[in-house]
């Protein structure tokens, strides 16, 4: 029988204050939909005290200038230089505009990505296909586990981009991408990393990775809600892209509504297209700054420490882990291989406690900074009721 946790000393709880919604479920979803901070309701409550107020000024005083704020906020995450990280509406768009200032002209017209990289990520990728470019996607092995071997074995000279996760979606492997970036940079292919299972949770430094993009978003593990993504390209290379999905505000002087060729912004402003989702920036920021005066590595050895405490316990129920056992291997999220873990899953959101279910991997659960100790023993028992309770039913 597995001990009750050891009392330890837990500084982050403290910014559970933050996040009262926390008090009303069991939140164990951060990696599909980071719980709301509370200054979030401020943070909105001001966006329309400034739009009725100041009207069309407010573009003038702080909307036009807000994504930027926003994107440094980031950079300081990622380990990048300010002036370096552009926001858009989603991950799908952010990826669409970098893959647009490539031409995927034989030879060098292979997209390596992987199996298991999102879907949305794939169809795009799809896409290119009908401009030329051809998609070589690197099987998953057992238990959808993606080998870094089988990734850099499929990259030569006729990669044009590798684009792969950080974290993978369903099973939470930590991809190791320096070796394959490695091997794309000595071919000259470019490299576009999908951090968005891992930024928030996994420590990521853009310049340890020396990676030519990476996309990431609001929705899970930084907390701020949907309609806020982002960009990071690499200094040396950001300025001599000319991205083809582009738009008024990307130009280097919008408001000369100049009809004549583009010239594109010299700064994060090159990778917009339209009109920025300003609401949406106005609610992640909230999520943002905490992540960032908390530091991932202090959510990283939290995370550690429970994702390890739901491992021991899914062994002492029986159950099958999807997700690797290895810390180095694992993202934030625990994969656990229940029977019927559909209905189980369907049950318990029904109850207030917050995970879900994929195909493949079984339920997804992960704890946060904000999560209590005794909330991860607590999510286990209320599984394993469920678990049994639909084998009698
Ligand atoms: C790894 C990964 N990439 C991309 C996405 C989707 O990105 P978006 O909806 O912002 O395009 C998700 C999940 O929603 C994801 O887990």
């Amino acid at each position: 029988m597995i001990r009750p946790a050891a009392e330890v000393h837990d500084p982050l709880i403290d910014w559970r204050r933050e996040f009262p919604t926390t008090e009303a479920t069991l939140h164990f979803i951060s990696h599909s939909l980071g719980a709301m901070p509370r200054g979030v309701d401020d943070a909105l409550a001001r966006y329309a005290l400034v739009w009725k107020t100041r009207g069309i000024r407010a573009w003038e005083e702080e909307w036009f200038e807000l994504p930027t704020r926003i994107g440094d906020v980031l950079a300081g995450i990622l380990g990048a230089d300010p002036g370096t990280v552009s926001m858009c509406e989603n991950v799908t768009t952010a990826q669409a505009v970098v893959l647009s200032a490539f031409d995927f002209r034989a030879p060098r017209n292979r997209v390596v990505c992987t199996a298991e990289d999102f879907p949305s990520a794939l169809y795009l990728y799809e896409g290119l296909a009908r401009r030329g470019a051809e998609i070589v996607r690197v099987p998953a092995r057992s238990g959808r586990a993606i080998d870094p071997a089988d990734v850099i074995a499929a990259i030569d000279e006729r990669t044009a981009v590798v684009a792969v996760s950080h974290v993978l979606f369903r099973s939470s492997q930590i991809l190791d991408v320096r070796p394959i970036f490695e091997r794309a940079r000595s071919l000259g292919a470019i490299t576009l990393l999908d951090a968005y299972q891992a930024v928030g949770t996994v420590p990521v430094d853009v310049n340890a990775l020396a990676v030519d993009f990476l996309t990431g978003g609001s929705v899970k593990w930084l907390c701020g809600g949907p309609g806020a993504a982002y960009l990071y390209a690499r200094p040396g290379i950001a300025g001599t892209l000319r991205p083809a999905f582009t738009g008024w505000m990307a130009h280097e002087d919008p408001f000369a509504f100049d009809s004549g060729a583009m010239r594109w912004d010299k700064g994060p402003r090159r990778f917009w297209t339209g009109t920025p989702g300003i609401p949406a920036f106005m609610a992640a920021r909230c999520g943002f700054d905490i992540i960032a005066e908390i530091g991932v590595p202090a959510i990283r050895a939290k995370s550690l420490r429970q994702t390890r405490r739901m491992i021991s316990l899914a062994d002492e129920y029986g159950y099958g882990v999807v997700s690797p056992r290895e810390d180095s291997l694992r993202g934030g999220t625990v994969c656990l291989d229940v029977v019927n873990a559909g209905r189980v899953c369907a049950a318990l959101l029904a109850s207030d406690v917050l995970l879900d279910y994929r195909p493949g991997v079984g339920l997804r659960l992960a704890p946060h900074f904000y999560t209590r100790d005794d909330e991860v023993d607590e999510v286990m028992r209320r599984v394993r009721a469920e678990v049994e309770r639909q084998a009698r039913s």
